[in-house]
């Protein structure tokens, strides 16, 4: 239909520079997906700050251990509802979502991680600790994945990645520095085409 786009929804826990980059590359008439919500589990983060300024709607949903987190997947996926998302982003989301969320939107939720799945990939593999262990490996490569979310720990089917050669010299803040730009590129044209197949 003209005019129609891919309703999305991206969770996040931290600064949400993926987030910003979906926002900037959603302002362009041509890409198929708009963001419609951004949710979190903490509030005061910059996620939410990039949300608000941009006018996006936002909701804080804090983790609850009751039933194994069943409460927080049903408040999470009545929200969802509310705003007929059509595909969900995870950008530095740092849960795990719960099976009832994963069964609802199955094939229509993606995350993305910092190394070549599945190297450095798994519980406790986040954050500057993925980096980290690739030099201390000297890899000579890592990368970024994008994959769907099943109901492990960055198990699910791969859809994209890219490698990035590591350098002489290179450091836990300079090889971060250069999978984050690569992430921005890769999660843009992911989730157009994405989008694109659910339209
Ligand atoms: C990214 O490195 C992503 O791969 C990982 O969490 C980080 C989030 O970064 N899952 P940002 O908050 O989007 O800047």
């Amino acid at each position: 239909m003209k005019g129609k786009k891919c309703r999305v929804a991206v969770f996040a826990s931290g600064t949400g520079t993926n987030l910003q980059a979906l926002i900037d590359a959603s302002m362009n008439d041509d890409y198929m997906a708009k963001i419609e919500l951004v949710v979190s589990d903490k509030d005061g983060i910059m996620a939410i700050d990039r949300a608000k300024k941009h006018g996006i709607d936002y909701r804080v949903i804090p983790y609850s251990n009751e039933d194994d987190g069943k409460l927080t997947a049903k408040q999470t996926i009545n929200v969802l509802k509310e705003h007929k998302i059509d595909l969900i982003v995870l950008a530095g989301y740092m849960r795990i979502l719960h099976s009832d969320l994963i069964k609802s939107y199955n094939g229509k939720i993606i995350n993305i991680h910092p190394s070549l799945i599945p190297l450095y990939c798994g519980k406790g593999f986040y954050g500057d600790r993925v980096h980290r262990t690739v030099l201390e490996d000297k890899c000579e490569y890592s990368g970024v994945t994008i994959h769907f979310v099943d109901e492990g720990v960055d198990t699910g089917d791969v859809i994209y990645q890219q490698r990035v050669k590591i350098d002489d010299g290179e450091t836990v803040e300079s090889l971060k520095a250069k999978i984050h730009k690569l992430e921005h590129m890769s999660l843009v044209k992911v989730v157009d085409e994405e989008a694109r197949k659910l339209l």
